[in-house]
């Protein structure tokens, strides 16, 4: 071997070991960094993107105040936006989530249909989603973690029952019982709310020959929707109608008042079943104005967050996690009424 080739030799080697040692140092700040990412976040590093639907009842403003109100709580970095209605504005806020790298994303959807790209975008991202609240008709349930929140064909079911099991009780003693017409304030078009109360009810209603819905409509879950859709169905109906069947307080409050306007007694001469029982509602059926509502908690606040956290620290959780609610007639309606949060 002559000095040149011995060089070269020597040269190769050394090039090895550095090459070497370079990976290894690699392979070390990798496996670190790793480490670090799989240790459980500290609670207030986590940051959650929630999109609300907006604020069209009372239901929804307590809602939204649980999970503002418990974030802080925890002292956890809550992106809070209201998308009025769209669900545009619910796809864009996602979207924005998605680029900040928030750890979970929490949404309530408008609709039920629609989500699949922007879906499968933040699971691309693997950011997990929690729905809750409404669910989403999409067949890939990998696209979120679990969806939280009401029954809402069993409050459908739950409206119906109770209004076949006690229409003769709480009736006016001189209206017939044959053919009890009953109109309806549908919720949303398109929401999970909406269509599931919608097919629950009637689920019960149509083993009953006697009972028959004559008019259905939306009043998209708001009291000013809902007194001007009860004053179309007065005025094309009259005193024809006996039952209102509304999708929410807010739209049976909205309707009493056009009920009253029409010089009628609501909740003597139409008989009132709604679902909420929001406070408002309480109120009503004190006065007599409402006959029944069934419950749909808005206080999902702790337990989101309850599932943020065992998220991010790794521990599993339910696919469907659903809220225990219960029925609250007129005659309980004074003693429960102090204890109501909402
Ligand atoms: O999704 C829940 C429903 O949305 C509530 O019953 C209604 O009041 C609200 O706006």
């Amino acid at each position: 071997m002559n000095k040149l080739t011995g060089g070269c030799v020597m040269y190769k080697v050394l090039t090895k070991i550095i090459v070497f040692l370079a990976a290894l140092g690699l392979l070390f700040v990798g496996c670190k960094g790793k480490s670090d990412s799989d240790k459980p976040k500290d609670i207030s590093e986590i940051t959650v993107g929630f999109s609300q639907i907006g604020a069209e009842s009372a239901w929804r403003t307590a809602n939204s105040e649980s999970i503002v109100s418990e974030a802080k709580k925890r002292s956890i970095d809550l992106k809070f936006s209201d998308a009025q209605q769209k669900q545009e504005n619910q796809i864009k806020a996602i979207r924005s989530y998605i680029a900040q790298g928030v750890d979970v994303i929490g949404f309530s959807p408008v609709v039920e249909s629609g989500w699949g790209p922007v879906l499968r975008e933040a699971k691309e991202a693997g950011i997990p989603v929690i729905l809750t609240d409404r669910a989403v008709d999409e067949k890939d349930t990998s696209l979120w973690v679990t969806f939280m929140g009401s029954d809402f064909v069993e409050e459908g079911r739950r409206a119906g029952n109770w209004l076949v099991e006690n229409y003769e009780n709480v009736k006016r003693a001189d209206k017939p019982m044959k053919y009890i017409k009953i109109v309806e304030l549908q919720g949303t078009v398109g929401s999970a709310p909406a269509n599931d109360r919608f097919s629950g009810f009637r689920e019960v209603i149509d083993k009953h020959a006697e009972f028959k819905i004559i008019k259905t409509q939306t009043g998209e879950f708001t009291r000013a929707k809902g007194k001007e859709v009860m004053e179309a169905f007065l005025k094309s109906e009259g005193k024809n109608i006996d039952v209102l069947y509304a999708h929410n307080d807010d739209m049976a409050l909205g309707a009493i008042q056009a009920i009253e306007q029409f010089g009628l007694k609501p909740g003597v001469d139409i008989i009132i079943v709604s679902i909420d029982a929001v406070r408002g509602a309480f109120e009503a059926m004190v006065e007599g104005k409402l006959n029944c509502t069934v419950e749909c908690s808005p206080l999902l606040g702790p337990q989101f967050f309850d599932a943020v956290e065992k998220l991010v620290n790794g521990e599993s959780i339910p696919a469907r996690i659903v809220t225990e609610e219960d029925v609250f007639p007129q005659e309980v309606a004074e003693e429960v009424l102090p204890t109501r949060t909402y």
